[in-house]
């Protein structure tokens, strides 16, 4: 089979509405791609990563070099969906010149099909400079981590209808730039539920509303790999419970000289 295509994506969405939502999770690695791309549309290298692999205290601090570095091992280990990587802080908002050079080096050391970059109006003539130079760009609204020092934290965005109607004009801002999809973060439904009408491409919801065009999660809080679950975060399964539970097995084993047994241990042919 072939990747899925920019315009396979942007496609989903006809005349405002999405038959069947798109499928987006984060990856980070090798072989979380490998066993989540046969299920998803889009695999997002997200700059989440410092928090979930890095244990940075924000995305603020993410570099460059780590989102080549993790987008490289998420597309070696893909062959269905289509890669996206976060642009990590202070690599675009300088100017449209800074985004193309930042961009064209994560999609050239990656080999990624597009990238997604954070803001509304602010950021559009970064977007449209962007698209109409061969980067496919994912928009990224609402509740925007990167802006965690402007915004004081991470609660959901648009309570007032002043914050509400701002959402809703970056998302057209961004939309009509050129941007093949939009995430839409932490936001009251009512916004994102507007925002999916308002704006022809498809919004990809987390923290947003059902009746986006796509959802998407960062794995490690689906499978209950990290200790912060946001509200609106589904658990799926609880891995922390389980790594530790075969850590503690083994540790037991160890100690009890129980492993390893014949079945581990290289020994003569009799
Ligand atoms: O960094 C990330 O994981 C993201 C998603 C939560 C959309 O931007
Ligand atoms: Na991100």
């Amino acid at each position: 089979g072939k990747r899925m295509t920019v315009p396979a994506i942007r496609g989903r969405k006809v005349d405002g509405t999405t038959a069947e939502p798109l499928v987006m999770l984060t990856a980070y690695t090798m072989r979380t791609a490998q066993l989540l791309d046969p299920h998803c549309e889009m695999l997002l290298v997200g700059d989440s990563l410092g928090q979930v692999i890095y244990g940075l205290p924000s995305t603020v601090p993410v570099t460059m070099e780590m989102m080549c570095a993790h987008g490289a091992a998420v597309v070696r280990g893909s062959w269905h969906a289509l890669v996206a990587v976060d642009m990590p802080f202070g690599s675009y908002e300088g100017s449209p010149e800074q985004a193309f050079a930042s961009a064209s080096r994560i999609m050239k050391e990656s080999g990624c099909a597009a990238v997604k970059l954070e803001g509304g109006e602010a950021m559009a003539p970064t977007i449209a400079f962007l698209t109409a130079r061969g980067i496919p760009v994912i928009g990224h609204v609402g509740l925007t981590p990167q802006a965690v020092n402007i915004l004081g934290g991470y609660g959901a965005r648009g309570k007032s209808e002043a914050e509400a109607a701002k959402i809703v004009g970056d998302a057209r801002a961004v939309a009509d730039s050129g941007a093949f999809c939009v995430v839409v973060e932490g936001v009251m439904e009512t916004i994102a539920d507007e925002v999916t009408r308002a704006i022809p491409v498809p919004t990809i919801g987390i923290g947003a509303s059902a009746n986006c065009d796509g959802q998407v999660l960062v794995t490690e809080d689906m499978l209950g790999l990290f200790e912060r679950t946001p509200r609106f975060v589904k658990r799926y399964d609880d891995l922390a419970t389980r790594i530790g539970e075969a850590a503690a097995q083994y540790r037991d084993e160890v100690r009890g000289r129980s492993f390893p047994t014949a079945d581990q241990t290289y020994r003569p042919k009799a």
